[in-house]
């Protein structure tokens, strides 16, 4: 594993980015499908402009993270952030890039999410984090909600992409929201590893067979 690692969760391990991981950061940020809902890939990324980035990630660490998303079975498959907007009010805004396609749905945007919104709420004392989603975005929507971020309001025909306007949902998760939807995630998580099944009565049963 390239970096240092900082988080770590079950599957997913999130970790400092360095130079070493440019070429992977240049292929998902310059491919229109990964970027086409954010803010940056409207032009060309090159080498320099990837390494002032990570330089300077390297530099602003104590207000704005952002750290590698790290898997056994793939290496680094993303990027989550954490940019702390103000340290009097007690907010700040997350973002989060799975960029490797392949590794996309299976759930490694969620817990990636899961170890930084803990780290926000429980060690750097965050009273409230932000989210800017496409409304569009599936896929993140779902995620965000599954973290324990609920919808504060709507910019309405706000985002012009793949040949359209689309609304920008702006959500937000306390410490309380969040940790209800974690307490939720991890139940639902053992459930799933436990291989639980429902037989036609309705009552649990171990799975024996896959
Ligand atoms: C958005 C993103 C971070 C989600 O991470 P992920 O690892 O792919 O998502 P997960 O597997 O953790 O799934 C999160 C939720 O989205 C759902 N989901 C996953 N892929 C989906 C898809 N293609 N369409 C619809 N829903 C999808 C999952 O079912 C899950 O919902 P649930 O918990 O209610 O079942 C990731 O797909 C990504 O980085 N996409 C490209 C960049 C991007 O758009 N970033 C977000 C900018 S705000």
């Amino acid at each position: 594993m390239q970096g240092v690692p900082f988080l770590k969760g079950e599957r997913v391990t999130l970790r400092t980015i360095t130079r070493a991981d440019a070429p992977k950061f240049l292929r998902w940020i310059n491919d229109p499908v990964t970027s086409r809902f954010l803010l940056r890939g409207d032009f060309p990324l090159g080498w320099d402009d990837e390494m002032e980035w990570i330089d300077k990630v390297a530099r602003r660490k104590e207000d704005h993270l952002s750290l590698g998303i790290e898997v056994p079975e793939f290496g680094l498959v993303g990027n989550v952030s954490l940019k702390v907007e103000s340290w009097i009010d007690r907010v700040a805004t997350t973002g989060t890039m799975i960029g490797e396609a392949a590794t996309r749905g299976k759930g490694y945007g969620t817990e990636a999410k899961m170890l930084l919104l803990g780290h926000a709420f429980r060690r750097l004392n965050l009273r409230k984090v932000y989210s800017n989603v496409c409304a569009s975005n599936e896929a993140s929507h779902r995620c965000q909600l599954r973290c324990g971020y609920v919808e504060e309001g709507r910019y309405r025909d706000d985002l012009y992409r793949e040949g359209r306007y689309h609304d920008l949902l702006v959500l937000s998760a306390t410490r309380e929201s969040f940790e209800a939807a974690e307490a939720a995630w991890k139940e639902k998580r053992v459930t799933q590893q436990e291989g639980l099944i429902m037989d036609f009565s309705g009552s649990a049963v171990p799975r024996l067979f896959h």
